[in-house]
């Protein structure tokens, strides 16, 4: 009896042991992988740019997103969440973010994709601050692993402007 409890337990162990060892290669050979993700994207139209009743700018937009993120994943990889934010300075805040886009890549096949839409999440101003606003866009992604530690980063792409004038 004692001794089958003892090896039970030495098996449990061991076990143990060795998951721990395959969790931490796992996490090592992911921070030995030098991702070199690319990302573009366009502003193809302005839909409408206007104040709101209550006084504060909203615009939308058409955007043509490409990226290619294939070298985010691993085997050890989940998933990838990522999200397209724009990005501004303002004299009241010097980081607005307002996220236009966001997705949930499940697998390398899905990580090259070119996306032709409106912002899914609405472009609104805390005020009246976006005509003629110079803008970045970031690509932030969110690199969610079987084991290990969660990975973030992004692509920022700067050099946008929004109109001078609201539009209809
Ligand atoms: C969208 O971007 C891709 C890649 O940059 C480009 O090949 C394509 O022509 C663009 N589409 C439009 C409608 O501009
Ligand atoms: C936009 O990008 C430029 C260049 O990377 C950076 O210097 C600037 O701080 C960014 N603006 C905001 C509001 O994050």
């Amino acid at each position: 009896m004692h001794s089958f409890g003892y090896r039970a337990n030495a098996l449990l162990t061991f076990s143990l042991t060795i998951l721990a060892f395959m969790c931490a290669i796992s996490s090592l050979s992911d921070s030995l992988n030098s991702p070199s993700p690319s990302a573009q994207v366009q502003v193809l139209n302005i839909n409408w740019f206007k104040k709101q009743p209550k006084g504060n700018d909203e615009i939308s937009v058409t955007l043509n997103i490409s990226a290619d993120l294939q070298s985010l994943f691993t085997w050890n990889t989940k998933q990838v969440f990522v999200f397209l934010a724009a990005e501004y300075d303002t004299p009241k805040n010097s980081l607005n973010q307002i996220s236009l886009w966001d997705g949930i890549i499940p697998s390398k096949e899905h990580a090259k994709f070119l996306i032709h839409t409106s912002n899914k999440y609405r472009f609104i101003d805390q005020g009246t601050n976006l005509r003629g606003k110079e803008f970045n866009l970031t690509l932030h992604w969110h690199v969610m692993p079987k084991t290990g530690k969660m990975l973030a980063d992004k692509i920022v792409m700067p050099g946008y402007q929004l109109p001078r004038e609201y539009r209809r």
